[in-house]
């Protein structure tokens, strides 16, 4: 790889439909695609996994510092970080400035090598187009009414765990975007330079279609 990687930086808050989007840009154009916040809900499976209190910003750090990255190829350990619990985790430890200093260097690490000699990458999270990739060539900030981004985490969860509520959801993933809107590193905001795209009332293709629209200009 010669030429700087493109960059496209996808932000965005919880179950606002980022992950779909970024992964599907990342088809698309054939780039590399990271997963931001699975980085942090790895953390957070470690810390809880140990007994540890999120809250501790040692044991936030100690997890930074341990993180393999190989565990994110395993399906089984995937799926155990997607619960509300290892989420609620994450943003609390993602709010330690320490521990973000740590995971900074992995994610600009993989936006400027591509893995499998890529010409470039998605990211998604919440401070990609900010912190992370300031330059990136493209950024989008995707946000959905609180209500159905509710409904579609509901969906989502109540797959695995048939006891989930829709109200409990609701109430969980308001409180992380305020802890993540309102935390003095780093807090969740779009770029100034970012186009917003509310997926509310879009099918996945639509919103593809209307993401694809705004980064090929
Ligand atoms: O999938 P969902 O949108 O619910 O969350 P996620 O992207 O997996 O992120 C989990 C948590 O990690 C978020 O609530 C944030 O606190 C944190 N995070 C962050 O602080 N910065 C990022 N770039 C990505 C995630």
């Amino acid at each position: 790889m010669t030429s700087e990687p493109i960059i496209i930086a996808v932000d965005g808050p919880a179950a606002s439909g980022k992950g779909t989007l970024a992964r599907r840009l990342a088809a698309h154009f054939d780039y590399a695609y990271l997963d931001t916040g699975s980085l942090y809900r790895a953390l957070a499976f470690d810390v809880l996994r140990r007994g540890e209190a999120p809250e501790n910003a040692s044991a936030g750090l100690r997890a930074a510092k341990a993180l393999d990255l190989a565990m994110l190829n395993d399906p089984d350990i995937l799926a155990a970080l997607r619960t509300d619990a290892v989420g609620t985790a994450a943003s609390l430890i993602a709010a330690q400035p320490d521990t973000r200093t740590a995971i900074l260097q992995i994610q600009r690490d993989i936006a400027d090598t591509p893995p499998d000699d890529k010409a470039g990458a998605v990211l998604d999270g919440r401070d990609i187009g900010t912190i992370v990739c300031p330059q990136a060539a493209h950024k989008i900030f995707v946000t959905a009414r609180a209500e159905i981004r509710a409904e579609r985490r509901w969906q989502e969860l109540h797959q695995h765990d048939p006891q989930v509520s829709l109200k409990e959801v609701l109430a969980d993933l308001e409180s992380r975007d305020q802890r993540d809107s309102a935390r003095a590193t780093a807090p969740m905001r779009a770029a100034q330079d970012a186009h917003l795209l509310d997926t509310s009332d879009l099918s996945i293709e639509e919103a593809f279609a209307a993401a694809l629209a705004l980064v090929s200009h």
